[in-house]
């Protein structure tokens, strides 16, 4: 059905957070879900092996630039969703990933001197548009954001990503303690046990908003393979640059 790959550079960012907040929730409305983790840290993967069977999930590892595109393509036929989580880091991954996906989600900490991560995958998705005609759907997710506070440097992330035209989620993903305890357990959110430190019902509430806003952008359109999908010739990007 549709492809979303979560995607900024630098590490800590918050994409395997988001990837795994998106997953839980899906699952959460009985979508069957496969993850590609294609971190060599294997955040993801490890969370998975410590965690109850989910038989509605599945998670690659271990997948690489050379085999990413022959899984996509396997996996998109057969499951509801294929989420790619990815390295933070340059890699060649990354233009091999945004090329596959239905939408590209970037997470960016609510705080300037963390934008540049994020930076470079805006970069590769303009690039790709302007110089090849690929239009690749995308979004930001600030991340980590205080729940208390509105701070002055995630306004002026917010207005830079504004002025340039940056579609920006109208819900940021909040610096919660449960979030942290989901991979600490190795549980979805919804299982986690006891008193969270991060508040467990806002903490659901939050990535419950954050599923719908995702699932309400993939649209209907998403139930179908794009025509491009396969056809894609992506042009070469140094993403160092
Ligand atoms: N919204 C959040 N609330 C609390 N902790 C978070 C949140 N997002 C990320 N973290 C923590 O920050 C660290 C890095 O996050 P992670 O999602 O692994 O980032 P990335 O995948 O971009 O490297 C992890 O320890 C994670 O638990
Ligand atoms: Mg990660």
């Amino acid at each position: 059905m549709a492809v979303i790959t979560f995607a900024n550079t630098k590490g800590g960012a918050g994409k395997t957070t988001a990837a795994l907040l998106l997953t839980t929730e899906l699952l959460h409305r009985n979508y069957r879900v496969c993850v590609i983790d294609a971190d060599p840290q294997r955040w993801f993967s490890r969370w998975y092996e410590g965690a109850a069977l989910m038989p509605r999930l599945t998670v690659d590892t271990y997948v690489s630039a050379p085999t990413i595109q022959k899984i996509v393509h396997e996996r998109r036929s057969q499951w509801d969703f294929v989420i790619i989580d990815l390295p933070g880091i340059q890699s060649p991954l990354l233009a091999s990933a945004v090329g596959l996906s239905d939408h590209v989600i970037v997470p960016i900490q609510g705080s300037s001197m963390d934008a540049q991560g994020g930076a470079q995958v805006l970069d590769l998705l303009r690039y790709l548009d302007r110089k090849a005609g690929i239009r690749i759907p995308h979004s930001v997710v600030l991340s980590r954001v205080n729940p208390a506070i509105t701070t002055r440097s995630m306004q002026a992330v917010k207005r830079l990503l504004c002025e340039q035209e940056i579609h920006v989620l109208d819900t940021p993903i909040a610096e919660r303690g449960a979030f942290r305890e989901m991979f600490d357990m190795h549980r979805p959110l919804r299982k986690l046990e006891g008193p969270q430190s991060g508040g467990g019902e806002k903490a659901i509430a939050n990535a419950e908003a954050f599923a719908s806003e995702v699932l309400s952008l993939i649209g209907t359109g998403a139930a179908q393979a794009p025509a491009y999908a396969s056809t894609r010739r992506m042009p070469a990007f140094d993403t160092a640059a």
